[in-house]
């Protein structure tokens, strides 16, 4: 298989990252932007005859979200076979209908973009609250990573009797998952949004948590208003701080501070969005997935 690796900017390392386990050429493009705020791009590497990767870090997806256009169509341009794109983090999601009248449905637009620009798609716990799958929006293939797995390697790793807490409804998928994974117990809470930094959380239920570490799992941290919201309702009724992970750090500037003021003990992360709080590392299951894609020609 010849292929050739393509980060955006921003995920460098992400990218070449992924090239060692998948055995292919880590490639370069070349970024800047000119004074009026539009970006030049520049595919360096060989890609004539190669299927290509392109690798986004899409936290803050706005910048540059246009470049994944430009550089999937210079590609084609140049001759590439067939041009993915691995988006460990997939933004827009949560804009998954329209709750008040004029609203963008913005997860709809963006998978409309991503689809007319590449073949197929790669991506880790994409936030599935209404719909049930990718495929209800995007019309290219996708492989969606589940980070469970990963996941359950660190906890089991690193934390003697656990049991397994997610904030809300929808974290259900992720926390149960992991439980299963460690074999331990886990719960979830019931959330209320109110605003985008105003949330109301229930109470967990002391009795299961027995002499147990307390985990708290969701698949994102942007405020970080959810997962601080259970920390302290976790303290308040096991009486010890909670671990926080979080799939996806997306960490609104006051996110971090947020949760260790309420009591987390640690705050650690995913590596599908580069941070210094990644202690997670998904990318060899990322790897697993593109691997057959590339294989079966997709
Ligand atoms: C939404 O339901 C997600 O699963 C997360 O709980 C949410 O995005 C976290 O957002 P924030 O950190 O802003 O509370």
């Amino acid at each position: 298989m010849t292929a050739v690796v393509l980060p955006l900017p921003g995920a460098e390392g992400l990218a070449a990252a992924l090239a060692a386990p998948l055995g292919v050429l880590a490639g370069a493009v070349e970024f800047r932007r000119f004074p009026d705020g539009e970006s030049y791009y520049r595919i360096t590497s060989p890609v004539q005859g190669n299927d290509v990767i392109v690798v986004a870090a899409l936290r803050d997806p706005d910048p540059v979200a246009l470049g994944l256009a430009f550089v999937a169509e210079t590609a084609r341009e140049m001759g590439a076979r067939r041009v993915g794109l691995v988006a460990p983090y997939l933004p827009y999601m949560r804009q998954d209908a329209r709750f008040k009248d004029g609203e963008a449905i913005t997860s709809r637009t963006f998978a409309r973009f991503v689809s007319q620009a590449f073949d197929w798609l790669v991506t880790v716990d994409p936030h599935l609250h209404r719909y049930p799958t990718l495929d209800v929006v995007y019309t290219i293939p996708s492989r969606v990573v589940p980070s469970a797995p990963a996941v359950a390697r660190w906890v089991r790793a690193h934390v003697a009797r656990p049991v397994i807490i997610g904030p809300d409804s929808e974290s259900e998928q992720w926390a149960g998952e992991v439980a299963r994974h460690v074999g331990c117990p886990s719960q979830v809470l019931a959330k209320t949004r109110l605003g985008d930094r105003h949330v109301e959380i229930s109470l967990p239920e002391p009795g299961l948590a027995e002499g147990r570490q307390p985990v708290l799992l969701d698949d994102i941290i942007s405020s970080g208003h959810t997962m601080a919201e259970a920390v302290r309702h976790v303290r308040s009724a096991f009486g010890t701080p909670p671990l926080c992970i979080g799939v996806h750090a997306l960490f609104a500037p006051e996110a971090r501070d947020l949760l260790l003021n309420a009591g987390a003990s640690q705050v650690l992360t995913c590596n599908t969005v580069p941070d210094a709080s990644n202690a997670v590392d998904v990318l060899p299951d990322i790897a697993a997935a593109v691997r057959p894609l590339l294989q079966a020609g997709v």
